[in-house]
Parts: C-alpha cells; sequence; structure tokens
C-alpha cells in the first residue's frame, strides 16, 4: 500500500509541499502519496487524527500550527524543542513524534546552495515572532560572531536574546537585542528578514547602512518577487538577494530524509520551482 503524507495548515491551497515531495518521491524512486489538507482552526488535533486513522504516516505543518504540533507530540526533537515548534510530524505505531527543520532548511540554504559561510559573520536577524525563534538556534551553531536581533517592539528581542543566551555562549557569539535605531553605525555580513512586513508590502526601519560590503540579504519569505526588504537592499547596492524559496525545499528535504531514510537532490526542485 503507498504510504500516505500530507501538510496541514489553514490556508493551505498555496502550499508547494505537494509538489516538492512528489519531486523527490520521483527522484529517489518512492512510492508516496502527499496530500493537501486543510484544518479547521481550532480542528487541528481532529484533523491530525483522522488523517493518522486512514493510514497516514506523517505530515508537514505550516501556519497557524507549528505551535499546536509540538504541543500534540508524545516525542519531541531537541530543534522542536529550541523552536517551541514543530513542522514536522511523523505518526509511529500510535506514537507521535515531531522535529522541526526550518532552520536546518536555512541555514543549508544559506551555507550550501548559497555558498555563504555563517561562521565569524556579523548576522541580523529582524523579528522576534514564531520564524525567528524556528531559526535561531541553528543559526547560532554556525558561531557567527555576532547575531543582533532587532524588533519594532525591542523588548520582544531583549527576551529572546536572554532565553538563548547560554547557546550563544558555547557558540562564542555576542547575541544582542535592540530595536531598529540602535543598529545605527553598525554593519551586517548576513541580513536576514524573519518579519511579517513584506505580507504587507513593508520595510522595517532599517537603517540604510546596515548592509557591509558583499553583504547577503536574505528574505525568509518566498514568491512574492522583489519584496520592500530586498529592493531596500539592492538599493543600498547589495547584490547578493535571496528569497526563501531555497529555505522551503531544503527543509522539506530534511522532512523527507526523516520520514523516508533517503536525502532527495534538493537543486533540481529548487530549478523547477523557481521556472515555474
Ligand atoms: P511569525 O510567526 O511569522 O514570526 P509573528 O509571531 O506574528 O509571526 O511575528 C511577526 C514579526 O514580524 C514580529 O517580530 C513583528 O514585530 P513586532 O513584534 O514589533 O510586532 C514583525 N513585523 C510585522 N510587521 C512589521 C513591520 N511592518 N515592520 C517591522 N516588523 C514587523
Amino acid at each position: 500500500m503507498t504510504d500516505r503524507y500530507a501538510v496541514i495548515g489553514n490556508p493551505v491551497a498555496h502550499s508547494k509541499s505537494p509538489e516538492i515531495h512528489s519531486m523527490f518521491a520521483r527522484q529517489s524512486g518512492q512510492d508516496i502519496d502527499y496530500a493537501r489538507l486543510l484544518a479547521p482552526v481550532g480542528g487541528f488535533k481532529t484533523t491530525v487524527e483522522s488523517f493518522i486513522a486512514g493510514g497516514g504516516r506523517g505530515a508537514s505543518v505550516t501556519v497557524p500550527f507549528k505551535l499546536e504540533a509540538f504541543d500534540l507530540a508524545h516525542q519531541v526533537s531537541q530543534r522542536s524543542k529550541d523552536a517551541r515548534a514543530a513542522n514536522y510530524l511523523k505518526f509511529d505505531g500510535g506514537r507521535i513524534v515531531a522535529d522541526n527543520t526550518d532552520g536546518f532548511g536555512l541555514v543549508r540554504d544559506i551555507v550550501t546552495n548559497l555558498g555563504f559561510g555563517i561562521a565569524a559573520k556579523r548576522v541580523l536577524l529582524m523579528g522576534a515572532g514564531g520564524a525567528v525563534q524556528g531559526v535561531l538556534v541553528p543559526l547560532l551553531e554556525q558561531g557567527p560572531a555576532i547575531l543582533a536581533l532587532a524588533n519594532r517592539t525591542p523588548d520582544k528581542a531583549l527576551r529572546l536574546a536572554e532565553t538563548f543566551r547560554h547557546h550563544a555562549a558555547a557558540a562564542h557569539t555576542v547575541l544582542s537585542g535592540q530595536g531598529y535605531s540602535d543598529l545605527a553605525g553598525r554593519h551586517f555580513d548576513l541580513v536576514i528578514n524573519a518579519t511579517s512586513s513584506s505580507l504587507s508590502d513593508e520595510l522595517p526601519p532599517l537603517p540604510a547602512s546596515v548592509f557591509a560590503a558583499d553583504a547577503l540579504a536574505y528574505e525568509l519569505m518566498y514568491g512574492r518577487g522583489l519584496t520592500p526588504f530586498l529592493a531596500f537592499a539592492r538599493e543600498q547596492g547589495v547584490r547578493r538577494l535571496a528569497d526563501g524559496l531555497g529555505m522551503l525545499v531544503e527543509q522539506a528535504a530534511e522532512s523527507f530524509r526523516l520520514w523516508r531514510g533517503v536525502r532527495p537532490s534538493t537543486g533540481p526542485v529548487i530549478e523547477a520551482l523557481r521556472k515555474a
């Protein structure tokens, strides 16, 4: 019988996960069926339970259910504990196992696909919500010299920096939380937009001077073309611009590996999605 998987979200119609996992399956000769499942808000648990009852083997979890997925699991990985959220579930003989592959996906896209080593670099991470918490520890594990968290509401960035100060000490990284105005006069090699500002076509109030020579500007969102953040970076002379499509494919590849024991090749899948 074909093994069943799904992406669960609300909304979920726009999700590229079924396309991505189908390409991985074809590539690796795996017989899987991967669907989209729309769960009603407040109905995540019921949706998961009926999917398991129907033979579901695992699920990708997207907005707004990553916290609920984490809470629902019987067993959680260290990565999902750090993120306090799960984007990966495996259903294993009545047990629900959770992981988080988002931060892994981001780091792999930056380091492997874009060829940008994070170790010893100055990194600015904008935002202080779930997206930031999902990628913070994997970024710290790369050992940047500096990881500055900037947020419109500075307190939230300060609190996150406090929560993760032991991880930062282990990585020999100077981790700080602040507001945008505190960034004046500072320069960063890697600037990541993990806010939801692009959803409303807004630009976080970034000082123009933040981009160091040869900086990489990375937008976590994908499929929105040149967002206000990427356009701003380009105006400041930044030549290395990336959106989150590579991260999306890399987090999926890590999930596929965990489910199927095979690591798919991501390059052709990223290329196919870019063309589409
Ligand atoms: P997510 O799970 O996507 O991180 P979230 O938890 O709602 O979503 O967090 C959204 C983040 O984007 C927050 O850091 C928010 O800043 P505040 O904490 O000050 O609200 C940030 N954000 C949203 N719109 C923004 C904008 N126009 N400029 C700057 N930051 C913005």
